[in-house]
């Protein structure tokens, strides 16, 4: 078993790698946690806001700088890598900040572990296997071949191979975990979730794309967050861990269960321009996690995760106001 005292959390102001910091500091006192940051417009350090000094340090800075990763490192043990440009519908508007922090910044930091010799934890995602039909009883496993389909999830394809490449090349201590469709607190308003709570919040019309059919397979945050620990400290090294809840829901579904929750009608929503390449189904088996590791989740009601993901929107609209308007803006200029 790894037990890890100084961790560096890449990403740890946006939604998953915020919601991990706060699962480290809340289970696992003796751990300091270094998050580095580059704030884009989907990190703020609001996210990490109130937790204590002595045991979360905030560096800002990009995960492409290798002078700063080569100052950072040293006194770390291991690196949980989160940090990238994380939605599609922004990859197929100007795909190359994708290329630059998904690929490149990958690689540095695979330079930095290969300089330091300390372990790393690399956070990827389901669509590196591309899709599924959504009449196929299949599911995704960590022998599904990877095939891709927008640039976003191309770009963490390729880091997923840099890190098998530097793995086996170079001898490296590092484990993937590649998991399906997050949902909790601090998630961005871009993303399908937040989107349609806080369009409802704000008096508009939800917005669905295509005809709703698309299948994603939800898993509350602070599950992933559980199985990234368990895979950091007991994974076994060089291993791929696939990460999921059984929580496959088409999208209208999804959709009427937000309605529903907010008082609102099942038909109260506007159908809008399909995405680009859109994947039509993710389905995760997670059975290597769960026989190995023994990680179960704990959100298994997805009815009431979901209610509790639109208290937290109701109750923070001081933390997502503010990018709302340019967000919509930009959907807007899509036909989305
Ligand atoms: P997010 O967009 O909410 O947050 C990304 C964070 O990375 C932000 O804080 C941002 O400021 C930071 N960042 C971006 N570029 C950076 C750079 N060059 N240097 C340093 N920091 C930088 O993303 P998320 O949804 O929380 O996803 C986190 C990770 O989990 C990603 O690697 C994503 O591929 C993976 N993942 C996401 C999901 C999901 O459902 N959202 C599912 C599986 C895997
Ligand atoms: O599967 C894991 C992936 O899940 C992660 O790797 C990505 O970082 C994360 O963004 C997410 O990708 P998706 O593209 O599945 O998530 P998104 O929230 O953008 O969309 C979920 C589904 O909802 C998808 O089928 C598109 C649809 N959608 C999305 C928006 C924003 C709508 O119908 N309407 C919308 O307004």
């Amino acid at each position: 078993m790894f037990e890890p005292r100084n961790i560096i959390v890449t990403g740890g102001c946006g939604f998953i790698g915020s919601n991990f910091v706060h699962y480290v500091v809340d289970n696992h006192p003796g751990v300091h946690v270094t998050v580095l940051d580059k704030l884009t417009y989907a990190g703020s350090p609001a996210n990490i806001a109130g937790l204590p000094a002595d045991r979360v340090e905030l560096v800002v800075g990009d995960i492409c700088d290798a002078a700063l990763l080569d100052e950072l490192v040293p006194g770390h043990d291991a690196i949980v890598h989160y940090a990238a440009e994380s939605h599609n519908d922004n990859s197929i508007a100007d795909p190359e900040p994708f290329l630059r922090t998904n690929v490149e910044g990958t690689f540095r930091l695979l330079e930095a572990v290969r300089k330091h010799g300390i372990r790393y934890h690399h956070v990827s995602t389901d669509e590196v296997y591309g899709d599924l039909a959504l009449d196929d009883p299949a599911r995704f496993t960590e022998e599904t071949p990877y095939h891709p389909s927008s640039p976003y999830s191309s770009t963490k394809a390729s880091s997923d191979m840099l890190v098998r490449a530097w793995t086996r090349t170079y001898g490296l201590r590092t484990t993937i975990s590649n998991c399906s469709n997050n949902y909790g607190p601090y998630q961005h308003v871009e993303k399908f979730i937040p989107r349609q709570i806080t369009n409802i919040i704000d008096g508009e019309r939800p917005k669905l794309y295509g005809r709703g059919e698309n299948v994603r397979d939800w898993i509350h945050t602070e599950d992933h967050s559980s199985a990234v620990w368990a895979i950091l400290t007991r994974g076994r090294v060089g291993e791929t861990y696939l990460i999921g809840a059984d929580g496959e829901r088409n999208n209208i579904t999804v959709l009427r269960m937000i309605l529903e929750a907010m008082g609102k009608d099942p038909d109260d929503f506007d159908w809008v321009r399909d995405r680009p390449g859109h994947d039509r189904r993710y389905a995760i088996d997670s059975t290597k996690l769960r026989r190995e590791l023994g990680w179960e989740p704990r959100h298994t009601d997805f009815a009431e995760g979901l209610r509790q993901a639109i208290a937290w929107y109701v109750d923070n609209e001081d933390w997502w106001h503010p990018a709302k308007a340019a967000t919509e803006a930009r959907y807007k200029a899509q036909g989305q």
